[in-house]
C-alpha cells in the first residue's frame, strides 16, 4: 500500500474501520503523483455529515451521563475529522516537505488514538459514537484551506495553529470539569488530548517558520491563515498561556491570540 492509497481508503471508504486503522509502518510516497482536493469524505450509515449543531450541555451537567455522552461524542468526532484532514492535506499537497507529510501521518495516527479514547468513555457511560449527530463544521471550511494561495502553510495555521491551538484549552477545561464532577475516567482522556495537542501545535509551528523563514510566527500566521479562520477561533474561553508557550508560540502570536476579537463572518463555534 502506498501513502496515497491508505489516505484516500481515510477518506473514500465510509467505515470507522477503515478511518481508525492505524497507518502501516511501511508507506511509501510515489513521486510526481498529482493533488487531489476531495471536498467531504465518505461517511457510512450511521457518521453521516449534518449541518450545525446543538449547543453543549453546561459543563456542570457533566456529572449527568447523558449530557457528558454529547460532550465526548462532539469531541471525539473533532477527532475523526481530524483524522480525515491530514490525509486530506496529506492528498491535497504531493509537493509538501517529505518530513512534514510523515509529520501529518503521525500526527493523525495519535488523532486515531484520541478517537479510540473517547468512544471507550461514552460504551462505559452506556452510549456510542453513532448514537450523536456529527457537524460537518471543519469540512464546511476545506474548500478556502484547498484554494488558498499559501499551500501547506494555510493548513498548518488552519488546522495546528487555529483549531489544535483552540483545543489546548478546551481540553485543559473539560479535564477540570470532568474531575470536579467525580468523572476522573473522561479527565484523563482530555489529560492525554492536550498534552498531545502541545505536541501538534509545536509542530505545526515549526513547520510555518521552515516554510516562511522570512516572516515572524505572527506575520506568517496573520498571511497564511484562510478565512473564516482567524485568531479569535484559535482560542477558548479560559486562555492559557503556559502550554502554547510549551509549544513554542512566541510570546507576541500569544497576545495577539489573547486579545483576538471575532469579526462578522469569522468562524463561529462548533
Ligand atoms: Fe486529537
Ligand atoms: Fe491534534
Amino acid at each position: 500500500m502506498t501513502l496515497e492509497e491508505y489516505c484516500r481508503g481515510i477518506l473514500e471508504d465510509g467505515t470507522l474501520a477503515a478511518k481508525l486503522t492505524p497507518p502501516p509502518e511501511r508507506l511509501p510516497d510515489v513521486a510526481g503523483r498529482k493533488p487531489i482536493s476531495i471536498d467531504q469524505p465518505v461517511r457510512a450509515a450511521g457518521l453521516e455529515l449534518a449541518s450545525g449543531a446543538g449547543r453543549l450541555p453546561p459543563v456542570r451537567k457533566l456529572g449527568d451521563p447523558e449530557a457528558a455522552a454529547v460532550c465526548l461524542a462532539r469531541f471525539a468526532h473533532h477527532e475523526l475529522m481530524a483524522v480525515e484532514l491530514f490525509a486530506w492535506a496529506i492528498l491535497r499537497w504531493p509537493e509538501a516537505p517529505d518530513v512534514l507529510k510523515r509529520g501529518w501521518l503521525h500526527t493523525l495516527a495519535d488523532e486515531q488514538r484520541h478517537f479510540r479514547l473517547y468512544e471507550q468513555r461514552l460504551w462505559a457511560l452506556g452510549s456510542s459514537f453513532e448514537a450523536h449527530p456529527c457537524s460537518d463544521y471543519f469540512w464546511r471550511h476545506a474548500g478556502a484551506i484547498a484554494d488558498s494561495p499559501h499551500g501547506p502553510r494555510a493548513f498548518l495555521c488552519a488546522m495546528g495553529l487555529t483549531l489544535e491551538q483552540a483545543n489546548l484549552d478546551f481540553s485543559a477545561h473539560y479535564a477540570e470539569a470532568f474531575r470536579v464532577v467525580g468523572d476522573v475516567e473522561s479527565a484523563e482522556v482530555c489529560d492525554v488530548v492536550h498534552r498531545d495537542e502541545i505536541g501538534h501545535v509545536g509542530q505545526a509551528a515549526i513547520w510555518l517558520r521552515q516554510l516562511a523563514p522570512e516572516s515572524s510566527q505572527l506575520d506568517a500566521y496573520n498571511r497564511a491563515v484562510p478565512a473564516p479562520f482567524s485568531a479569535a477561533r484559535a482560542k477558548g474561553r479560559k486562555f492559557l498561556e503556559a502550554p502554547r508557550l510549551e509549544a513554542g508560540l512566541l510570546p507576541d502570536f500569544i497576545q495577539f491570540v489573547r486579545e483576538a476579537r471575532p469579526e462578522s463572518g469569522s468562524l463561529s463555534s462548533s
